[in-house]
């Protein structure tokens, strides 16, 4: 029997950030679409926020949480956030197996332009809307310029563009985390390293590995991140990044109630960069750390605990060992690119993300930082439209009282929300 929409309507929860959202769905081929189009709303208007976009990410969101494949737009009767644009757009691909819409978009050389150029660490809309003004056609294009604007993301993200478009894959994020755990223990121990992004939510790869970091003791977390850096530089795993300083203001906090939607999203100490990840972190069968169960405790990375993986440890390993590298060169800092990326190498240049949060604001850092960035998006506009109160990576704020709601746990932050906890791994809305 094919279900009618109407028939769920009543139950179907009205925020995505109430709903579940596997990253297994059964509406793959019409939210591949929607997301096209979302994508192309995004790339041409240069604004995240741009009500075009937003209404293809809700519909694509509804799509993800339904529990049964769309055979008929029928069902989609009711369901507020599918406008009349995205059933168009369904119809024609349960009718025709296709849209023209959505293939006429792949097909476009500014389309396909605007995908490779923000592939580039460090190069959103706008500037790669400059680069197809200036008629570049390539990555090459661009590399031929030099460092084209002065900003040391892009200038790296160019001369690294075909590592950093392979995707990281979730051996290589272990394997990582677990020498960021070692480092950072051996720093301040007691120290909490979480594997967070798209990793946490049980993606398989990913785009960079973000790694979380906080101490029980709060302010215990200050000083952390220089030594951290330092250690990993040491251990030669660093090729290029740079540290932000914390920048929070509970007194700002307050003004402000809408969030910037551009650039900075949070005001923590973060280092952003690239880090050099030995290829032997990718080389072990992963379709074992791809279980379940490892998914479960790779999260929280536990102090100098085994993998399951011995191929992995041993790479790990290598890394300890007195006869491993240890040439200062190897950091190469503040060197250009291309003088690094000439020579051959055994390891592959990653994006990483490491964030520091004071224990305080853990359980809101660790929610904002495990996304999906729709999942954070929609929990901020819920928590403002029905409660009143602003969430932010930092905290949740009733700002007429102006008081902080406190979380010790992860749970707490959803109780404070007043919506079901749901798993990091239904977050994929
Ligand atoms: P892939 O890396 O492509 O696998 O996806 P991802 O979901 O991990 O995306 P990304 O690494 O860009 O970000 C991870 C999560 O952190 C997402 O939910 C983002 O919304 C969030 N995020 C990214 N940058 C920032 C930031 O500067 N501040 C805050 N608070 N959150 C951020
Ligand atoms: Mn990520
Ligand atoms: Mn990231």
């Amino acid at each position: 029997t094919v279900p009618e929409g109407n028939e769920f309507n009543g139950t179907f929860p009205e925020w995505a950030c109430q709903r579940k959202a596997k990253l297994e769905h059964l509406n793959k081929k019409l939210t591949s679409a929607v997301e096209v189009l979302q994508e192309f709303a995004e790339l041409r208007d240069s604004n995240q926020d741009y009500p075009r976009a937003l209404a293809f990410r809700r519909a694509s969101s509804v799509l993800k949480s339904l529990p049964f494949p769309v055979q008929s737009v029928e069902q989609l009767k009711g369901f507020k956030d599918i406008g009349e644009h995205v059933k168009t757009v369904i119809s024609d691909i349960l009718d025709h197996g296709s849209s023209s819409e959505v293939d006429d978009i792949e097909k476009s050389e500014w389309f396909k332009k605007m995908k490779l150029f923000t592939s580039v660490f460090g190069v959103g809309p706008s500037t790669a809307k400059v680069w197809i003004e200036r008629g570049w056609e390539s990555l090459e294009d661009a590399q031929k310029d030099g460092c084209p604007s002065g900003d040391w993301r892009i200038a790296w993200g160019l001369a690294f563009s075909k590592d950093l478009n392979t995707p990281v894959c979730r051996s290589e994020a272990i394997a990582f985390s677990r020498i960021v755990q070692r480092e950072a223990e051996h720093i301040l121990p007691g120290v909490i390293t979480t594997l967070v992004g798209g990793f946490r939510r049980g993606k398989p790869e990913g785009h960079d590995v973000d790694i979380l970091l906080s101490h029980p003791t709060d302010e215990a977390e200050i000083g952390l991140l220089p030594k951290l850096i330092a250690a990993l530089g040491k251990r030669g795993l660093i090729l290029i990044g740079h540290k932000e300083k914390n920048s929070f203001r509970s007194d700002i906090l307050y003004q402000d109630f809408k969030l910037s939607t551009r650039g900075q999203l949070d005001h923590f100490e973060k280092w952003l960069g690239i880090c050099k990840f030995p290829k032997s972190f990718s080389k072990s069968k992963d379709s074992e750390s791809n279980s379940e169960v490892n998914q479960e405790t790779s999260f929280t990375v536990p102090a100098l605990e085994a993998t399951s993986d011995s191929s992995l440890d041993e790479s790990i390993n290598d890394l300890y060992e007195p006869k491993a590298k240890k040439s200062k060169s190897s950091g190469a800092i503040d060197t250009e690119p291309q003088h690094v990326s000439a020579a051959p190498r055994d390891w592959l240049a990653r994006r990483v993300d490491l964030i520091i949060a004071p224990i305080s604001q853990y359980y809101y850092a660790l929610v904002g930082w495990t996304g999906s960035k729709h999942f954070n998006r929609d929990a901020r506009l819920y928590a403002q439209k029905k409660l009143g109160l602003k969430l932010t990576s930092h905290g949740l704020f009733d700002l007429q009282k102006r008081e902080p709601l406190t979380a010790e746990t992860e749970e707490e932050v959803f109780s404070h929300l007043k919506i079901p906890y749901i798993d990091p791994t239904d977050r994929n809305c």
